[in-house]
C-alpha cells in the first residue's frame, strides 16, 4: 500500500504576519483549515497510512486538529522538521515511517479539485516515480517538466528562466521505495535545500520518471501568498455555493472511500456544534441512504 506524507512545515514567510502564530497550512481556505484539502486528496486516492511533517512549534496544533486519524479510519503519525531544509528532506525524516513501501508526498498548501485527477496515476503506479504536468501561464515560478506523448519525461528543471514547456509540476508526487536511498545521496542545492526536483532528476536519469498530464478542467491552486490564499478561498466558495458540495472534507472522503462507517460518521456529526459543516455531513449521510 502506498503511504502518504503531508508536508506542512516551511517558513510561510510570504504570509507574514498571518504566520506569526500559526503556520500557513493551519490558515483557513474559505471554510476549512488548509491542511484539510491535501489530506482529502490523499484519502480520495485511497491512502490511509499517513504521516504529517511540520515545524516543532506547529506539530501539537496539527495533532490537536487531526488526532491519530482513527476516527476517520486512518492512521496519522507526526514528525518534526527542525528547519525548512527542503521538500525532499521529508523522505529522510519519514524513512522509518516509509519502511519498504512506496510513498506519495503532497504539499500542505496545494489544493486540487477535479474529477479523479490522480486516479489513473495511483491505479497504474507500480515502480519508479510518477509526477504530474499542469499547464500554467507562468512556468518559471515552478519545477518545469517536458514530456513526450507517452508521458516519458524528457527534462525537468527547477524555476528555469527559459522554460522548455508550459507544464509546471504540482505538489503531489508518487515514488517507489528507491526515493529514500536517492534522497540520502542528494546534496543540498545553492539555496541550501534538498530539492524535490533533484529527486525527480535522479528518477529521470534512471529512465523511471513518468509524467501524467492533468487535464485542463482540473484545478490546482497553491495558497502560499496573500493573494493566492484569497483566490483559493474565493474558488472554494464559488464551487461550494454553486454545487452544494464541499471541497476538502476529510469525513466525506473517508466515508465514501469506505474507511469510515455510516455509524461512525453519524456519531461524529452528533458531536459537532450546530454549523454548516455538520449540516453538510447530514446531507451526505441522507443522500447515501437513498
Ligand atoms: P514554499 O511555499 O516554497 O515555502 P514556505 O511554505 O516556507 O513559504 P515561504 O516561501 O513564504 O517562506 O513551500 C512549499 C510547501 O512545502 C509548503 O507547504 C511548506 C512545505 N515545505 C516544508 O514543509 N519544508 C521545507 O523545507 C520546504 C522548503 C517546504
Amino acid at each position: 500500500m502506498v503511504k502518504g506524507i503531508i508536508l506542512a512545515g516551511g517558513a510561510g514567510s510570504r504570509l507574514y504576519p498571518l504566520t506569526l502564530v500559526a503556520s500557513k497550512q493551519l490558515q483557513p481556505v474559505y471554510d476549512k483549515p488548509m491542511v484539510y484539502y491535501p489530506l482529502t486528496t490523499l484519502i480520495e486516492n485511497g491512502v490511509r497510512e499517513l504521516c504529517l511533517i511540520a515545524t516543532p512549534a506547529d506539530l501539537p496544533r496539527f495533532r490537536q486538529l487531526l488526532g491519530d486519524g482513527a476516527a476517520w479510519g486512518l492512521s496519522i503519525e507526526y514528525l518534526a522538521q527542525a528547519k525548512p531544509a527542503g521538500i525532499a528532506q521529508a523522505f529522510l525524516i519519514a524513512a522509518s515511517f516509509i519502511g519498504s513501501d512506496p510513498v506519495t508526498l503532497i504539499l500542505g498548501d496545494n489544493i486540487f479539485y477535479g474529477a479523479d485527477g490522480f486516479k489513473r496515476a495511483f491505479a497504474d503506479f507500480q515502480d519508479g516515480a510518477s509526477i504530474f504536468g499542469y499547464r500554467v501561464h507562468d512556468p518559471e515560478r515552478y519545477g518545469v517538466v517536458e514530456f513526450d506523448s507517452e508521458g516519458r519525461a524528457l527534462s525537468i528543471q527547477e524555476k528555469p528562466s527559459q522554460p522548455r514547456s508550459n507544464h509546471a509540476v504540482p505538489g503531489l508526487y508518487l515514488y517507489d521505495n528507491q526515493v529514500v536511498e536517492i534522497t540520502k545521496n542528494l546534496r543540498p542545492s545553492e539555496r541550501g535545500e534538498l530539492e524535490i526536483t533533484d529527486v525527480n532528476v535522479a528518477y529521470l536519469r534512471r529512465g523511471q520518471l513518468r509524467v501524467h498530464q492533468l487535464s485542463r478542467g482540473f484545478a490546482w491552486l497553491d495558497a502560499g501568498t496573500s493573494s493566492s490564499l484569497h483566490e483559493a478561498s474565493a474558488y472554494v466558495q464559488t464551487i461550494e455555493k454553486r454545487q452544494g458540495i464541499k471541497i476538502g472534507c476529510p469525513e466525506e472522503a473517508a466515508f465514501r472511500r469506505g474507511f469510515m462507517s455510516r455509524d461512525e460518521l453519524e456519531k461524529q456529526t452528533a458531536q459537532m456544534p450546530n454549523c454548516e459543516y455538520r449540516d453538510y455531513l447530514h446531507r451526505v449521510l441522507a443522500e447515501a441512504a437513498r
